[in-house]
């Protein structure tokens, strides 16, 4: 039986409040799929970041908890490993998996135009710290392969122009969004 550890507070690393859950259920999973052993520390890292593309503090300690090792140790691990990160993703994440069943529907090649687009490698955040890109190893989805996770809601059946879309989707409400707050560079020209 796990102990009985409370949910972190997920308001800080969530970019999109409406979907924390969802997220939370995968770090969940990976953890009783290994019976809350503590040597599933270094797999849970992996989903705690691949469902919200960095380690959260609030988070290392949930997991702690939840495995019953020191913070201490949690915090060693996450730092002694080049592919874990603390620093908060942009304000948009997506997520692409290349897991085996992802990658079979065609998931590398989107990932290589999505990486053009951007201008940024899986891991990385593009410049305008807009978007981060990440990339995870199976979601649990894999009947919906290729799968990826946008702003932490998990979507089936990519194909590239889906994720472009969804890109240029950010990108445009943010753009109406400075606008609208009257932040326009070019605000006599803006309607
Ligand atoms: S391989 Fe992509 S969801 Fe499983």
């Amino acid at each position: 039986m796990p102990p009985a550890t409370a949910s972190p507070a997920l308001s800080s690393p969530s970019p999109s409040p409406a979907a924390p859950d969802k997220r939370l259920r995968i770090i969940d999973r990976t953890m009783r799929l290994h019976g809350y052993a503590s040597h599933a520390l270094i797999e849970t890292l992996h989903a705690v970041q691949e469902a919200f593309g960095y380690l959260d503090p609030d988070l290392m300690r949930y997991v702690a908890g939840r495995l019953k090792v020191p913070l201490s140790r949690v915090y060693a691990v996450a730092t002694f490993y080049h592919f874990f990160t603390l620093k908060p993703p942009g304000e948009h994440t997506c997520v692409l998996c290349k897991g085996t069943a992802c990658h079979i529907g065609g998931a590398a090649e989107i990932l290589r135009q999505v990486e053009a687009m951007l201008g940024v490698h899986a891991g990385e955040t593009t410049a305008d710290k807009k978007i981060s890109l990440m990339i995870a190893r199976c979601l649990g989805s894999c009947g919906l392969a290729p799968a990826g996770v946008f702003d932490g809601t998990i979507v089936g059946n990519l194909t590239l122009d889906t994720v472009v879309n969804k890109l240029q989707e950010w990108r445009s409400h943010d753009a109406d969004h400075r606008k609208s707050a009257g932040d326009c560079e070019n605000r006599d020209r803006c309607p």
